[in-house]
């Protein structure tokens, strides 16, 4: 009777030597090892014949008959697994001096590009780079500037108190002070770029938090028109020749006269569109020359020497380089937005 089951092995291995792809091992194995396979039906064809004692040495040939052709089943499947790899190594052999596919890499966010800029355009003309804390004092951020207790300017400029004497800067003019005070003796030609903070809800033309470049110069019998020259030149670097400026008179304490400052709108030259709201003109923000007060905040002798101050905003001046329509993009991460510039 174990006869029945000794021809299916050799008819396996026939098979096997025919076969070259897993597919058609897989076949085999079902074919003769399956439920349905030679080897179970001549198992169940013999069980049905044998007397009950027979039966055990009949079952442990067929376990036996099974465990070879299994063997023999994954011998050929390694075979061809070799053989595979010999192939990939002959026809794909992979180089492993050669370099890797290059690391994705980032690059400088537009508001440092720009900041980076001003501070290129600016040192050119002989002014020094000076940081300032972000967390201040509240003489330095008002007091010092000529915003006394009280006085009604100080809502313009509301902030982030951490307790009545210290806040987060509402803007980069205290700076100017620290600078004098730090320097003494003038000529003093500084910028100050920096983050400031604000009590505004964010909307698509301001941001709780942004940046400013403050500019300062004290020296002696600076006018008007050393202002607007400098800053003239500095927005055609920025821009190009074809920009114009012009100054709009306005107020802050800390400047006497004070002016805003405007820019000719680049995308109809100063025709008047859509993205200046048809002015023709965008603002930059405020200027002036310096008040005495200040100055002598400051520890300087007014009497001997004046001053012109400016303080933009940074993300308006990116916005006006690139035509972006709202200031919250810069800080939304957004891939899409960033890669352009
Ligand atoms: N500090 C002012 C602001 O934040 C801008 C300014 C700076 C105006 C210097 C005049 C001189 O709005």
């Amino acid at each position: 009777m174990i006869g029945l089951l000794a021809g299916i092995r050799t008819q396996v291995q026939k098979e096997l030597a025919q076969a070259n792809d897993v597919a058609s091992i897989e076949a085999i194995r079902i074919k003769y090892l399956g439920r349905n396979g030679a080897l179970n039906q001549r198992f169940r064809q013999g069980m049905a014949q044998l007397k009950v004692e027979d039966r055990k040495q009949f079952g442990q040939a067929f376990n036996d008959q099974k465990k070879l052709i299994e063997g023999d089943l994954a011998g050929k499947e390694d075979e061809l697994h070799q053989a595979e790899l010999a192939d990939l190594a002959e026809t794909e052999a992979i180089d492993i001096t050669f370099p890797g596919p290059p690391l994705a890499r980032g690059h400088v966010h537009v508001l440092t590009q720009v900041r980076r800029q001003i501070e290129t355009v600016l040192e050119s003309l002989g002014y020094q780079v000076e940081l300032g804390p972000e967390v201040e004092t509240e003489w330095y951020n008002f007091e010092a500037l000529n915003i006394t207790a009280g006085h009604p300017a100080r809502e313009n400029w509301d902030s982030f108190y951490f307790s009545p004497e210290l806040l987060l800067r509402a803007h980069t003019s205290p700076v100017q002070i620290r600078a004098m005070q730090r320097i003494k003796e003038p000529p003093i030609y500084i910028i100050t770029p920096g983050r400031c903070y604000r009590r505004d809800a964010p909307e698509a033309t301001r941001l709780p938090y942004f940046s400013q470049v403050e500019g300062l110069a004290v020296d002696k019998g600076l006018t008007v028109g050393d202002m607007k020259g400098t800053l003239l030149y500095m927005i055609q670097s920025l821009y190009g020749r074809d920009r114009k400026v012009r100054v709009r008179p306005s107020y802050f304490p800390f400047t006497e006269p004070s002016f805003e400052f405007d820019v000719t709108c680049g995308i109809c030259g100063g025709m008047g569109c859509k993205s200046c709201r048809h002015k023709g003109w965008l603002e930059v923000g405020g200027c002036g020359m310096v008040h005495p007060q200040v100055l002598r905040n400051g520890g300087i002798d007014p009497t001997q020497w004046n001053g012109y101050a400016w303080g933009f905003g940074i993300e308006r001046m990116a916005m006006l380089k690139h035509d972006v329509d709202d200031i919250r993009l810069f800080y939304e991460s957004d891939l899409r937005f960033l890669e352009q510039f």
